[in-house]
């Protein structure tokens, strides 16, 4: 059977992108933009806000932004209710905003693990508590919530990232289920490194690990173009988990083929990598 195009199936053509100010959210809203679709974001940032609002509408789609800490949740009702108000409805929700906080369990403060599940794990909830119940009375839509790699596959150092994506992971396996009698579609995104603006804001519990971060994201190849596609690829195929890159692929079936020997392995790797600094 012909896959469907996005437009096809959804030809009201609504999407609410949290955190589209900058990097993987503002290419959502451009090639949303670009396919001719009302576009709502939301982000803290005002100037990148408007900016993307601009490239929307640039691009052939009519977009609007609302300030919004996501870590708020009268905040994201006031977002969720505006929508309502110009779109009258909402097809595809992307909960995209996301911040990074990594460093030894031990060493990272109380405040900025709490800042970090505020944002990338309530953040999210909120986004979904906010429109559900807008997607459940339509009997149709999409939720699209972008995680990470380090939801599925732990890595050393970064205990406070890899335990907001795993939640965000866990809350759209349960959104699969609850959702499914209202023809409600789920995407869980698990990318891995990508260049964005990511780490202007990062948290990092000493320098060594902020250098090994920023040589991942400056190493990486895919672009955020790609993850953009892959993303609105994975709406059309109503595609549960999208593990955006092949080191991703990689690390995701040997976690699923013996998680046991798989973090086994990690820990002498790691140890290695220990001992050579
Ligand atoms: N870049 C990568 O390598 C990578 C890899 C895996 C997952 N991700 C995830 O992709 C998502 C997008 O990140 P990005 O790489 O585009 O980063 P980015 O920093 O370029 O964009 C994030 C946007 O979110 C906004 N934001 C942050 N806190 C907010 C809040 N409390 N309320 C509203 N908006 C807020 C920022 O202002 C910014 O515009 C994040 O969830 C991130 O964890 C990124």
């Amino acid at each position: 059977m012909r896959k469907k195009h996005i437009n096809e199936i959804f030809p009201k053509k609504r999407v609410v992108i949290t955190g589209g100010g900058s990097g993987l959210g503002r290419q959502l809203a451009l090639d949303f933009g670009k396919m001719g679709w009302r576009v709502a974001i939301c982000d803290l940032n005002e100037e990148a806000a408007h900016k993307t609002v601009d490239l929307i509408n640039g691009a052939g789609g009519n977009g609007f932004f609302h300030i919004c800490d996501v870590s708020k949740w009268d905040q994201m009702l006031d977002f969720s209710n505006l929508v309502k108000e110009r779109f009258g409805g909402v097809d595809v929700v992307i909960n995209n905003a996301g911040v990074i906080v990594a460093g030894f369990v031990e060493d990272v403060d109380v405040e900025d693990w709490n800042w970090i599940l505020s944002i990338n794990l309530m953040g999210v909830v909120h986004g979904c508590k906010a429109f559900i119940p807008i997607l459940k009375s339509q009997k149709k839509g999409y939720i699209v919530n972008i995680a990470s790699s380090a939801g599925i596959v732990s890595l050393a150092e970064m205990a406070q990232y890899n335990v907001t994506k795993a939640g965000v992971i866990s809350l759209l396996e349960t959104l699969k289920m609850e959702l499914s009698p209202f023809n409600i579609g789920i995407s869980c995104v698990c990318p891995t490194f990508f260049k964005t603006n990511l780490m202007q804001g990062a948290r990092w519990g000493n320098e060594r690990q902020r250098k090994l971060a920023q040589k991942m994201f400056d190493k990486s190849l895919a672009t955020v173009e790609d993850v953009s596609r892959d993303i609105i690829k994975s709406i059309e195929k109503n595609k549960l988990y999208v593990i955006t890159q092949w080191d991703g692929k990689i690390l995701w079936f040997f976690k699923r083929l013996s998680p046991l020997l798989f973090y086994k392995f990690m820990s002498v790797y790691y140890k290695k990598i220990l001992n050579r600094l």
